[in-house]
């Protein structure tokens, strides 16, 4: 079924040979100690003279006191070099993305618990936090997702796809699909081996449909339609916490796309679940998740709404739930859009906190790397003001082991989960 190796779809890809001379930028703003501390980013402002080259040329940053880093060069965006290694003698080529994916898998080995058994769904490479930056790896049982960023990334494919059919055998896949993050419209494309042929328990609907497992529970992944690579891995822990402390609640989960939160908390004994989407296909599959763990689907709900809309409605109607999380899509794409996006979260926890039953909990979470821990923390505070409300902050946590972070590089840190009680 496995079909040959990859052998070079992408004509941009240019292998570094020692002998051909690497071209030299110069940089114009004094970034060598932030670029050796391991941040990892050039924009293109910050270089003299940026030149005319294709991306995914390996270049050489360079300073008045000569060589600082390696990476890759961008042609097409305001972030022109991403940084691949501070050694002047490492080339970088397919033996370094190798050896980082190496390294990477083995640390997923140590620190994802029941791996492989009790969790087939885990995140092999985040990108910069794995020194491959703008390269991303998702692992769905089977299948291994790969999203690239930028034009000079996406130049590595070959070489990330061969370094993967290598480990083929020691991940057990049987397929290699690009999913294009940011071509709207064209969901992506295999990129090695076929379409997994799996037994009746783990098969969707959709050819790269399948069941997956996070600590022991069965969720539904479409790597080809669902949103991201598939779904939201980097919300396993905290999945894993809601299901540890949600006996006996009353559980409202919005923005709950396939209803990962919402398993996690009937399967933990919750009385009565809310889930809502405003994407009709997330919730159909959250349905379809309750159907696979054995749950029944009422009294349980599934609502596809505006989940501001739903908020509103249901505090209308007088509801109050012992639990409510809510997990938005980032509302700041861009440095420019915090403020906004601040306003945002603020009306959203004000909301949120008018449907916490009194002694109650509330999960409020954001993915959006502008906005800080902190910021988005005087968010909660802030809406518990204005709805002279007490919060207590119970757990402030992050993203899991397998998206690891650098530690000059805040930008990586990108996921806030907090659990508050309400009084
Ligand atoms: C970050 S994801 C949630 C991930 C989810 N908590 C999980 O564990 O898989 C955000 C979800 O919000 C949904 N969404 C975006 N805007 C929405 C809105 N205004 N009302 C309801 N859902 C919305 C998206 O369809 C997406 O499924």
């Amino acid at each position: 079924m496995r079909s040959q190796p990859h052998t070079g779809l992408h004509p941009t890809y240019i292998p570094q040979r020692t002998t051909t001379p690497i071209p030299q930028l110069r940089l114009l703003r004094p970034l060598r100690e932030s670029l050796q501390l391991g941040h990892p980013w050039v924009y293109r402002q910050a270089l003299q003279s940026p030149p005319d080259l294709p991306s995914g040329t390996v270049v050489e940053v360079v300073d008045r006191e000569g060589f600082v880093a390696r990476g890759l060069y961008d042609r097409s965006s305001p972030l022109a070099i991403r940084i691949y290694t501070l050694d002047p003698s490492e080339p970088v080529d397919a033996a370094l993305v190798d050896r980082r994916l190496g390294a990477a898998l083995s640390i997923r080995q140590r620190v994802v618990s029941g791996l492989g058994r009790d969790t087939t769904g885990f995140r092999l490479c985040h990108g910069e936090g794995d020194r491959l930056p703008g390269i991303v790896i998702d692992i769905y049982g089977p299948i291994a997702v790969v999203i690239t960023d930028g034009e000079a990334a996406r130049t590595l494919l070959p070489a990330v796809t061969d370094s993967l059919v290598r480990r083929a055998e020691q991940l057990s896949l049987t397929t290699i699909y690009e999913r294009h993050q940011r071509r709207a419209g064209s969901g992506g494309g295999l990129l090695w081996g076929t379409p997994p042929n799996l037994p009746d328990g783990l098969r969707g609907r959709h050819p790269l449909e399948l069941v997956i497992f996070e600590h022991g529970m069965r969720l539904l992944v479409d790597v080809e339609h669902g949103q991201k690579t598939g779904m939201f891995l980097d919300q396993r822990e905290n999945r894993r916490l809601i299901r540890d402390i949600s006996h006996g609640l009353r559980v409202w989960n919005g923005f709950s796309y396939t209803g990962g939160f919402s398993v996690a908390a009937a399967l933990g004994g919750a009385s009565h679940v809310v889930s809502v989407d405003r994407a009709e296909a997330a919730i159909d599959t959250a349905r379809r998740n309750f159907q696979l763990a054995g749950l029944p689907t009422e009294p349980h709900q599934f609502l596809v709404e505006d989940a501001f809309a739903s908020l509103g409605r249901s505090k209308a109607q007088g509801e109050r739930f012992d639990l409510v999380i809510v997990d938005p899509p980032s509302f700041a794409p861009t440095q420019q859009a915090v403020v906004g996006a601040l306003a945002a979260y603020r009306r959203l926890h004000e909301l949120a906190i008018d449907l916490v039953a009194p002694g109650g909990l509330l999960a409020a979470a954001s993915c959006s790397s502008h906005v800080g821990e902190q910021a988005f923390l005087s968010t909660i505070g802030d809406a518990s003001v204005a709805k002279r409300r007490a919060v207590q902050l119970l757990e402030v946590r992050g993203q899991p082991a397998d998206h690891p972070t650098l530690p000059a590089f805040p930008e990586g840190r990108y996921l806030k989960f907090i659990l508050c009680a309400v009084s």
